[in-house]
């Protein structure tokens, strides 16, 4: 029978709600299968993945035949095991110790979730615990940054900065005790300073924080290594440096949320290790499958678990599912086998100079940076003065739906929720040279075609 799409999409819209849509509504296509860095709708219109879709297709769909037959063997053998009641398996057992080879070292005892947002959260739920059981009673706040994205979850939307009368105004009160420092977004510097001569006061800025909060007070701070939902800005390199320092300083806990920008998206493992730093503990997801299936793992220190050891937390059904573990460990085992942060690396750098030799000099783009696969273009209506387009005007919004006409995905930001007008470059690690070449073809006239205003 042929599909009536019309009908199809009728349907749709009247009974499933998309995220970031308002309810009732559905853009106009209906997706179907993926393959290579490309998916394809229903009338077989292709389109280039250049944003990773949420930047979590860290594979692309090269690796479909040999992921799903991992799953499949996994489902054959064994479907569910719950972790209640200190049951183990040989599918979690497996993916803990492969994923403990990856991640920073001491960072190797795990928690595994659903997702991001559920690893965000038990990072606030295991951080203020530890606490309690110091005897440190009042060390339960939280310190995020604004333009930061932690999720969707109570805790992890009162931790985002980004977009906080947007989203989650509509669904307050949030969860009390959390406290928001500057971004270290230096483009739109939130001090209104200049690097280097700043000085990084944004992580001065912590501490200043943590004075005046009183340190027995904090728990916590959660920062994203790159802000990623924001719009892809990499902080300059002394920042995580920095806030290691203090937090070691003031016993506060420090949280990389690493949920978007590791396994390899930056073009190392973790984006922390781009400076060397060593969190205590790690919020992933997303890549960790490269979103073939639903997972996510808090990673923690020793100290941490040893400072939890004899606590009780309860889970989620499905948290630490098996099948997801058997995906991730075979997701881990290609990342290391094909070399796929190499390639991201070595993209990222080609992309980059790209971009900076051809984009920079157009009227409307303020600055490019970003960090291996992760990069941002800030989109401006006046460079002099880094004015941004009015948000009414659309105009990142009508970026992407051309982009989109033309075959090309890609995710924009916009100073209605962000700080910043931004356009995403972040495609699958896997893409190759020619890949780049074609988004980056689909898209610079596009850019071309914007143009400064008067003010
Ligand atoms: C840095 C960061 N943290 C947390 C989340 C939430 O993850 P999830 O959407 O899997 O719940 C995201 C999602 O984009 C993210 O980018």
């Amino acid at each position: 029978m042929k599909i009536n799409e019309a009908e199809l999409l009728k349907w749709d819209a009247d009974h499933i709600m998309h995220w970031v849509m308002p309810v009732g509504q559905n853009a106009g296509i209906i997706m179907d299968r993926a393959e290579g860095v490309c998916f394809y709708d229903t009338e077989g219109k292709e389109y280039i993945d250049g944003a990773s879709q949420l930047v979590c297709v860290t594979l692309g769909y090269k690796y479909n035949e040999e992921i799903a037959a991992a799953a499949a063997e996994q489902l054959k053998k064994m479907p569910f095991m719950h972790n209640f009641w200190g049951f183990t398996n040989t599918a979690t057992l497996e993916c803990a110790r492969r994923l403990s080879k990856l991640t920073p070292e001491g960072l190797d005892h795990f928690c595994f979730t659903n997702g991001g947002s559920e690893s965000t959260e038990g990072a606030f739920q295991y951080a203020r615990k530890y606490w309690k059981n110091k005897g440190a009673h009042n060390k339960r706040k939280i310190i995020s940054l604004y333009n930061s994205y932690h999720g969707v979850m109570y805790a992890s939307s009162t931790a985002t900065g980004l977009a906080m009368g947007h989203f989650s105004a509509d669904f307050a009160p949030l969860v009390p005790d959390f406290i928001k420092a500057p971004s270290y977004y230096c483009y739109r510097c939130m001090l209104d300073l200049e690097y280097p001569q700043c000085g990084i006061a944004c992580a001065k800025q912590l501490e200043k924080i943590i004075q005046l909060e009183g340190a027995d007070n904090i728990a916590a701070f959660i920062a994203e290594p790159v802000h990623g939902t924001a719009g892809h800005m990499p902080p300059p390199p002394e920042y995580w440096p920095m806030v290691r320092a203090i937090c070691s300083k003031y016993d506060v806990l420090l949280i990389a949320d690493e949920v978007m920008s590791g396994f390899g998206r930056t073009g190392k493992a973790f984006a922390v290790d781009h400076w060397d730093v060593k969190p205590d503990m790690m919020a992933m997801a997303k890549g960790i499958t490269s979103s073939y299936i639903p997972f996510g793992a808090v990673a923690m220190n020793d100290v941490v678990y040893e400072g939890l050891k004899g606590s009780m937390f309860a889970g989620a059904t499905f948290s630490s599912h098996v099948v997801g573990s058997a995906v991730s460990s075979k997701v881990l085992e290609i990342y290391v086998r094909d070399k796929v942060f190499d390639n991201a690396a070595k993209m990222g750098q080609y992309a980059l100079e790209r971009l900076k030799g051809k984009f920079l000099e157009l009227p409307c783009v303020g600055e490019i940076s970003g960090l291996g696969l992760m990069i941002g273009i800030e989109i401006v209506e006046d460079k002099a003065t880094k004015r941004a387009f009015d948000p009414d005007s659309k105009v990142m919004l009508d970026i992407q739906q051309k982009a989109l006409e033309k075959g090309l995905f890609i995710r924009v930001s916009d100073q209605s929720w962000s700080s910043g007008n931004r356009i995403s470059f972040c495609p699958p690690l896997t893409v190759t040279k020619q890949e780049v070449d074609r988004i980056l073809d689909i898209l610079y006239p596009l850019v071309t075609a914007l143009k400064p205003q008067q003010a």
